[in-house]
């Protein structure tokens, strides 16, 4: 009986490094995202979950996939966009996109899921340390990540009288496409966010891949928001 990892956003990044390392543990993992993971083995659902009706691509890969199981599965809500927008100056549609990636698309998920989670599966949402604080210029990420929180809380208090956990990983700055095109490959803007951490560097993909492995193994983490940042610095 196989364990299934179930995660959007694999086809790179934090995704991409959390797909090898579920494999290496011998789980079968599907990534869900526009483009494929080109890790081994991993089954993948190319959809836009920006786009309204991504259901219909997904729920029958599911029933072929992980529904045919019993194991346990760990969903990995990773996926996101990060753009640069104002809270004072936001265009509906452009809200909406962000919306239907950064939340939206986990409360669909979880409805899909929710019938294949059996004792020992979870659901972990990747937040942010923008999840708990604000900076100015990326405002709909800032309140989707915070949303993703309140998802949490709400999954953890639904799940009541289950043996199935949730917990909302909240990684630091990390090597990953989405923090290079922020950084717009400035070094000196580079050597001044790995100043920015208390190691006076840039966090791993693979690091949150590890910490993400280790949390849908703990379940007395149910519930907890944990921020993975190598300890930030704060200015
Ligand atoms: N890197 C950091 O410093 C940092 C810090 C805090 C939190 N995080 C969080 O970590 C998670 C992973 O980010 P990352 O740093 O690994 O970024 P990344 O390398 O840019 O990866 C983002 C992933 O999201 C997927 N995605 C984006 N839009 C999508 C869409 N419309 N439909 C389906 N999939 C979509 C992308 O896949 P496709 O392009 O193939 O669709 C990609 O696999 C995100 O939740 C992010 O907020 C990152």
């Amino acid at each position: 009986m196989a364990d299934w990892a179930l995660i959007t956003g694999a086809s790179r990044g934090i995704g991409y490094a959390t797909a090898a390392r579920f494999r290496a543990e011998g789980w079968r993992v599907m990534n869900v995202s526009r483009h494929p993971c080109t890790v081994p083995d991993v089954v993948n659902v190319e959809v836009d979950l920006s786009v309204p009706g991504w259901e219909a691509t997904f729920a029958p890969a599911l029933r072929e996939g992980p529904g045919q199981g019993g194991g346990r599965v760990c969903l990995v809500h990773n996926a996101a966009r990060y753009v640069h927008d104002e809270v004072l100056a936001m265009d509906a549609d452009h809200f909406r996109q962000v919306l239907e990636v950064n939340v939206v698309a986990p409360a669909v998920l979880n409805r899909l899921v929710r019938p294949l989670l059996t004792d020992g599966s979870s659901i972990l949402y990747v937040g942010s340390t923008l999840s708990e604080k604000a900076v100015k210029g990326i405002a709909s990420y800032v309140v989707t990540k915070h949303a993703l929180v309140g998802m949490m809380r709400s999954t953890c208090q639904e799940l009541v009288g289950t043996q199935i956990h949730t917990a909302c990983v909240c990684p630091g700055f990390t090597d990953t496409e989405i923090l290079r095109e922020h950084l717009g490959g400035d070094a000196a803007a580079r050597a001044s966010v790995a100043a920015r951490t208390t190691f006076g560097r840039i966090i791993t993909p693979e690091e949150i891949a590890d910490f993400l492995y280790t949390c849908a193994n703990t379940p007395v983490l149910n519930g907890a928001v944990l921020h993975a940042n190598l300890g930030q610095v704060e200015t």
